[in-house]
């Protein structure tokens, strides 16, 4: 019926082949040109930004390494799937061909698009959420626990103790402390915890993988306490993959069938479809509980849109069909996470702390190691975000205390538990020639480790800061 089954011929794979440079498995058929600037042009737009990288045209940027979210290029498939995107308000074709994938999927029965992620995530947790309420999690992504703590609920991480030590090597840092969970239940008791989100891969956590082991007994532990289990799963696949690779029992099974067996462990799957479901926009809310679902549908038709296209159009729910099939083909992912890797692996080897072993969609550089003279409240991980645009045009963000830091009463800064800096890949976007420039800059990155000031917050809205504060070197 679709195109995509028409086309999709079985063809060998490159990885049965003996492998020696890492290929990407796609040519280029359309261009996007870049622009380079040089260094006193890139000064003059960070002041104009007010040195928040968020702030910067993409014009003035030469490799965007922000975010995996939105930026991927999608397939001749997908563009192909765009032109025959049914735009019926009601049924649409579209609507049903995503619908039935993502069933397939997650094994879940009822599902509600959304335009992005966090339209899912503010329909849900608001339903389940409310003053008194805590949400516990292997990682909160900073968009969760915004719309948690936005409606008065307390958002808990509590990340297993491997991923407190960034440079040591674990298969799955991504997992959630099990006896944390277990004393967080007695504490608070069921009737106070809304939900156990478990983000996979763990985002805010390094990218690392979550295992099978860790799922399933997050599900007991939800299944003995009447708790409700929700899986963030934007970078599903990704997570399949290091499943397939590093948990005994699963070398033999396909990516698809490690992401359906884990999904089917939660009560609900949220996800950001701008990730793995190799999309520009979009987003997901799936349950299994018919009157959950019935609460959920009733907010998404108030805000998004009608139950059959929520916040997207029938060429976007088509173009996601399409790419949740894609996600899952074994050079692809394998392109994708090594090509990760190799970025790490080099700065890794050129002596830049990088959070260990290397996650999926980004490569995470410890800041206040590299900035070691820095203090952390001159934010070392903003300073070398500034540093990496001005040197080598490349956008980065910061994932410390910018993003997470808080004020105590004092209004003094409570920082956050590490100052990263991520480094996110677009999918099937940039080759390696654009990776080795990148590793060329860290060598004038290196020659400025003994940076002794940082930056300074001059203007900071109260919820997700990073996005538009503003902010001056210290002199
Ligand atoms: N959950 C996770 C784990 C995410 O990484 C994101 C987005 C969201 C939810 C929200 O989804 O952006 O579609 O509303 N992460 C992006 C990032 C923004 O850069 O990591 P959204």
């Amino acid at each position: 019926m679709y195109l995509c089954a028409k086309i999709n011929l079985p063809i060998p794979s490159i990885m049965s082949q003996k492998m020696r440079t890492l290929t990407e498995p796609f040519k280029i058929k359309m261009v996007e040109p870049l622009r380079i600037t040089s260094e006193a042009y890139r000064q003059a737009a960070l002041e104009k930004a007010g040195y928040n990288p968020f702030l910067l045209r993409s014009n003035d940027v030469f490799i965007d390494l922000l975010t995996d979210s939105g930026t991927g290029a999608m397939s001749d498939r997908q563009w192909a799937g765009i032109m025959m995107g049914d735009e019926s308000y009601a049924g649409a074709r579209s609507w049903e061909h995503l619908e039935a994938v993502v069933q397939n999927l997650t094994g879940m029965q009822y599902v509600l698009p959304t335009h992005q992620g966090r339209a899912a995530e503010r329909i849900l947790y608001s339903i389940l959420g409310g003053k008194g309420k805590v949400f516990i999690s292997n990682t909160h992504f900073d968009t969760t626990r915004a719309n948690i703590e936005y409606v008065g609920s307390e958002a808990i991480d509590i990340v297993c103790k491997e991923a407190c030590d960034v440079e040591s090597y674990a298969d799955f840092k991504g997992n959630i402390d099990l006896e944390k969970l277990e004393s967080l239940v007695t504490q608070y008791g069921k009737d106070s915890i809304a939900a156990v989100i478990m983000t996979v891969t763990n985002n805010s956590s390094g990218g690392q993988p979550v295992s099978m082991q860790n799922m399933k007994a997050v599900r007991k532990i939800c299944d003995q306490h009447g708790l409700l289990m929700v899986i963030d799963g934007c970078r599903i696949a990704e997570n399949s993959y290091f499943v397939n690779q590093r948990e005994e029992g699963f070398a033999h099974k396909s990516y698809q069938e490690i992401a359906r067996e884990m999904l089917n462990l939660g009560d609900a799957f949220i996800m950001s479809a701008k990730k793995d479901g190799m999309v520009n926009i979009g987003g997901l809310l799936t349950l299994k509980d018919e009157s959950l679902s019935v609460k959920c549908k009733n907010l998404l038709i108030i805000s998004e849109g009608f139950t059959t296209y929520g916040g997207l159009s029938g060429r976007d729910m088509e173009a996601l069909a399409i790419g949740l099939d894609e996600v899952f083909d074994k050079d692809y992912l394998h392109y994708r996470i090594r090509s990760t890797a190799y970025l790490g692996e080099k700065l890794k080897e050129k002596g830049i702390p990088v959070v260990w072993p290397i996650g999926g969609h980004a490569v995470y550089i410890d800041a206040k190691k590299l900035y070691a003279n820095v203090p952390v409240d001159e934010y070392p991980g903003q300073a070398l975000v500034i540093d990496l645009y001005l040197k080598g045009g490349i956008r980065c963000v910061e994932v410390g205390s910018v993003m997470f830091g808080k004020y105590n009463d004092q209004g003094k800064l409570v920082p956050a538990v590490n100052e990263l800096v991520r480094m996110a890949i677009p999918r099937r976007v940039y080759t390696q020639s654009h990776i080795d420039y990148v590793l060329d800059i860290f060598d004038d990155i290196l020659e400025l480790k003994n940076r002794k000031k940082g930056f300074k917050i001059t203007y900071e809205p109260p919820f997700l800061r990073h996005f538009t504060a503003h902010f001056q070197p210290v002199n």
